[in-house]
């Protein structure tokens, strides 16, 4: 949430009261051209490189190729690490060989180290060594002048680095407005021993040019220091100022960049959090995408503007291959991206390729990050799994979610006082719409002191999530990360104490303005304060919590309502001395990694946590859900739901959603109900709305309309075993749970941009209506040879086809893939935990071979016993007439007493006999009934237990 702090904002600092405009307000946030380093940076022009591979200096050691690189104009030296690992990814690192001080490379994101592949010289001449990764199948082409990369795979050109020049790497350097005679003879020094470096380096490899050796032993020339300061404060390089705000830069510029060319690849997706289309667009004639996690205030549509969330995950996809480029860097980032074919009709390019002139399209991508070092990794697919699952191995898999926040979730800011959350609690049973959790925004805690209740409003905390438990419901609470700075509160006393706060520059506690008034913010980049955090989760410490009571981390980013883009100063000061510049984008990672430990730890390390958080980087998958943040209740925000949360999807964080009904601003209730229906097939699926607009609970829109709710959030709990497996999937193999259409159907290019509609799993495709008024949705049925089956109608479609279907109000347009078998539980419950030992229907779609697959995973459902084994996982297979029912993991021990009681075969004729055969030989004869009209086939009650193998036949 966002808006209010402009009323108490304003009114608090200038004593007026402003209607807030209802668009964000563009001038807070920074251009390209107002960051300094992006500014410095785009004004290099592609071209030959600055650099130099120094060929001589190569060395292959057990896990890695090592080169220095050098700048022609500065001199200065860098260190090319080259790492081959394990299943087609490439690591590579470039930093300083001698930096004045460390620079900040980042910890705690990676989830181990990657075994390494077997690298060798496969060869070499005057200007370029081939190195052999893995297999063999992989090459590296090392350039030595112009420096570049290129990266072949089966001989095949994938991928260039540096081809066009813009390889940019700002060096430490003193500052030279206090360069004092100390500074300038250790810079002094410095140069002597980057000479020695270089000249005993190439004695002992004997083959560097005798080129190579004078220029990196020549003193940078001299130039005059007057001059060059003026130039470079003016380019922003030791002090920056933007608004009110000046950055002290005590490190000076730090900067780097890479270019990366891609061949043959049109379509680039990924790096997340912008409110943009699915497929990335071409940047020249705009800003680049930013990646820098900001609290956005009513965030605008369809640019390139930084939101509360990064992921440096780029992916490209063409018919033959996926590959992925990951920028290990926290920083302050920008990417550019270009393409030789952007802005070309297809018209000229068939006359281009006419003419002879057709060139390989192409698309150019270009990273800047204001400081760290240059750490990528390559992941060469080559399939869009492959890619998944590398990145996985990199960063870890999406947590398994505890089963009930899969289910639907009721928010607002606020539910008032306890009284309130009865009331509403009571109407969603008075009205049969099933619901897991009500949550509590901030005015839940006494002042915004987080971990505390309002003693007025919420006087007692543990009789109402009592009353909660006893419905099988669950609570969360909001605990934000800005502390209130108040010497009565504990949790502030104790980070005090403790000297857990984030440091100014000159070493005092780092305060700003954020809801509670005047706060400071924990240090999460320190372990220590991490696990102190984690602590407060504790029963004995969090007063009034229960286990049913979970957590929602806002704020993140860190928001800081008063500081420079309404975020922490870039100069502010972390633990191990790190500058807030050098981490800024994964400070809401290391919150959300706090709290969700402490939700573990608070049961002993038994149950799941659920933890909700905004701001998020790589590796927020680890910890639980995200959401789009403070959205608005248009219908091109329901639109933008979707490629959003599929850009999250790629980039490996699958449990997305986005606030249903929009945040800001008041819908219409056509734009909720059409909300609802969308949001039920979105993997976080909430209402939230702000402290301003009105009430606007499931049942304050007319019996007709609750009435559609009710059906949407029904669709939802239906399917809920689908999701946990889908879920399952994305926790075991990194298959993301929401897809888009090109994941699926990676050789049909004309899903390649679509992202109004999308796939759950590889057998459901929905398209929610996202217009007003809608009569009909265009849907796109891809696969050649295959069918779909509309999953009210049972409707039959062969694909692929572009498919105009009718809708109504209550119409939610979703498809089961023709092959694919998807388990349900269609008794309506008032929560999931309510539908517990319910019985399964299974949804059997068939193939136009009569074939049809499909899984089912079930646990506990909230605690790691399935890490000991305790789950079932089975594996459905429809073939010749037989649906058979196996273990997929035959590990499994888990024991339930949920049972089988229908199958529905889609796409059937009509059988004879039905036969159940057991594993004890027992052979049962069933009955079913059979719809020709839409050849349907119903078989009742095979009443087999879900986790116990069986056949049935029909004759
Ligand atoms: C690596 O790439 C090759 C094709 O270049 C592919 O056959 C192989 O399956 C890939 N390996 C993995 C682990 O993805
Ligand atoms: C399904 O069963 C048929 C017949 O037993 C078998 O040929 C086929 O391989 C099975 N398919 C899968 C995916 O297990």
């Amino acid at each position: 949430m966002a808006t209010r702090r402009w009323f108490l904002g304003l009114a608090l600092i200038f004593c007026v009261c402003l209607i807030p405009a209802l668009s964000v307000d563009k001038t807070n946030f920074k251009t390209c051209e107002q960051s300094s380093f992006c500014r410095r940076q785009r004004s290099l022009e592609p071209g030959p490189s600055q650099y130099r591979a120094l060929l001589g200096s190569a060395k292959l050691t057990a896990d890695k190729f090592e080169i220095q690189l050098i700048n022609d104009k500065t001199k200065v030296p860098l260190l090319l690490e080259v790492f081959g690992l394990h299943g087609n990814m490439t690591r590579i690192k470039i930093n300083e060989l001698k930096p004045l001080k460390p620079r900040y490379e980042v910890i705690d994101v990676l989830v181990g180290t990657p075994a390494s592949e077997n690298l060798q010289v496969t060869g070499q001449d005057d200007n370029t060594l081939e190195l052999s990764l893995g297999d063999g199948g992989q090459k590296l082409l090392v350039t030595g002048s112009p420096f570049r990369l290129d990266v072949l795979s089966d001989q095949e050109l994938v991928l260039s680095v540096n081809s066009r020049g813009l390889l940019y790497f700002e060096h430490l350097r003193a500052r030279k407005d206090t360069l004092s005679a100390k500074v300038s003879s250790a810079v002094g020094n410095m140069w002597h021993k980057v000479k020695n470096l270089f000249s005993s380096d190439s004695e002992k490899t004997n083959t560097a040019s005798e080129n190579d050796n004078q220029s990196a032993g020549e003193e940078p020339e001299t130039v005059n220091e007057e001059e060059t300061k003026k130039e470079e404060d003016e380019a922003g390089m030791w002090e920056e100022t933007f608004k009110t705000h000046t950055d002290s830069k005590p490190s000076g510029p730090s900067s780097v960049g890479l270019d990366f060319s891609l061949p043959g690849f049109e379509h680039v997706y990924g790096i997340p959090e912008h409110a943009d289309n699915l497929r990335l667009r071409t940047t020249e004639s705009t800003d680049p995408y930013r990646l820098y996690n900001l609290d956005v205030f009513q965030y605008e549509l369809y640019n390139t503007m930084a939101l509360y969330g990064a992921v440096p995950l780029l992916l490209a996809h063409n018919i033959h291959r996926t590959l992925g480029i990951f920028w290990l860097n926290a920083a302050e980032t920008w990417v550019d991206i270009s393409s030789n074919t952007a802005g070309k009709t297809l018209f000229g390019k068939m006359l281009q390729y006419m003419q002879g002139g057709g060139e390989t399209p192409q698309t150019d991508v270009r990273w800047m990050s204001e400081s760290g070092i240059i750490d990528f990794f390559l992941l060469l697919g080559p399939s869009p799994t492959a890619v998944f699952k590398q990145y996985a191995s990199l960063t870890g898999t999406q947590a398994l979610p505890p089963y009930f926040s899969i289910g639907y979730h009721q928010c607002r800011w606020n539910y008032n006082d306890e009284d309130d959350v009865r009331n509403v609690d009571a109407s969603f049973d008075e009205h049969d719409i099933p619901y897991d959790v009500i949550w509590l925004d901030i005015e839940h805690a006494d002042g915004k002191r987080y971990f505390t209740w309002d003693p007025h409003k919420f006087p007692t905390p543990k009789n109402m999530l009592t009353g909660l438990k006893e419905k099988r419901r669950k609570m969360v609470a909001i605990v934000d990360p800005h502390i209130k700075i108040d010497s009565a509160y504990r949790i502030h006393s104790e980070i005090r104490s403790r000297n857990y706060y984030v440091k100014t520059k000159d070493g005092s506690d780092y305060e700003g303005w954020c809801w509670p008034g005047s706060a400071a913010y924990p240090d999460f980049t320190n372990p220590e304060m991490r696990a102190w955090w984690s602590s407060m989760f504790s029963y004995d410490q969090y007063e009034g919590s229960m286990d049913n009571l979970f957590v929602w981390n806002d704020m993140n980013e860190p928001s800081v309502f008063n500081g420079p883009e309404v975020t922490m100063h870039k100069d502010a000061v972390h633990w191990g001395g790190w500058e807030h510049r050098d981490i800024h984008n994964m400070y809401g990672l290391y919150v959300h990694q706090a709290t969700a430990e402490g939700l573990i730890h608070r049961s002993g390390g038994k149950e799941r946590p659920f933890v909700l958080t905004r701001a998020f980087f790589a590796g927020s998958q680890r910890y639980g859900a995200v959401w789009t943040g403070d959205n608005a209740a248009d219908w091109e925000h329901l639109k933008i739901s979707i490629p959003m949360c599929l850009s999250l999807a790629l980039a490996g964080i699958s449990f997305c959603g986005a606030d249903v009904g929009g945040f800001f601003k008041n819908p219409e209730t056509e734009l909720l109900v059409r909300w609802y229906q969308a949001g039920a097939y979105q993997p976080f699926f909430r209402a939230h709305a702000h402290l301003d607009t009105p009430r606007r609970e499931p049942w304050l829109h007319g019996q007709t309309n609750t009435d559609i709710i009710r059906e949407a959030i029904q669709q939802r709990y239906a399917l809920l075993p689908f999701w946990y497996t889908l879920f399952y999937n994305a926790h075991r193999d990194a298959e993301p749970v929401m897809r888009p259409l090109w994941v699926e159907f990676p050789e049909d290019m004309s899903t390649f941009a679509i992202d109004d509609q999308y796939m759950l799993g590889s057998a459901l495709l929905v398209h929610p209506v996202t217009e007003a008024n809608a009569r009909e949705v265009h849907i796109y049925l891809p696969g050649i040879g295959e069918v779909w089956y509309d999953v009210h109608t049972y409707q039959k479609y062969k694909a692929p086809q572009k498919l105009y279907q009718p809708v109504t109000s209550s119409t939610i347009p979703v498809y089961q893939r023709g092959g694919s078998i998807i388990p349900r539980k269609d008794r309506p419950r008032r929560s999931s935990d309510c539908m517990q030992s319910d019985p399964f229907t299974l949804y059997v779609a068939l193939d136009l071979q009569g074939e049809a697959q499909g899984q089912l995973y079930l646990d506990d459902g909230h605690s790691f016993n399935y890490q000991q084994n305790e789950f079932v996982y089975r594996k459905f297979n429809y073939s010749h007439g037989q649906l058979t029912s196996s273990s997929l993991d035959p590990q499994g021990t888990f024991e339930t007493s949920e049972w089988l009681e229908r199958v529905i075969i889609i796409g059937s004729s009509k059988p004879n006999s039905i036969t159940l055969h057991q594993p004890d030989g027992s052979e049962t004869q069933l009955e079913f009934e059979y719809n020709s009209q839409t050849s349907v086939l119903t078989v009742r009650k095979p009443g087999v237990n879900i986790a116990s193998d069986f056949t049935m036949s029909l004759r």
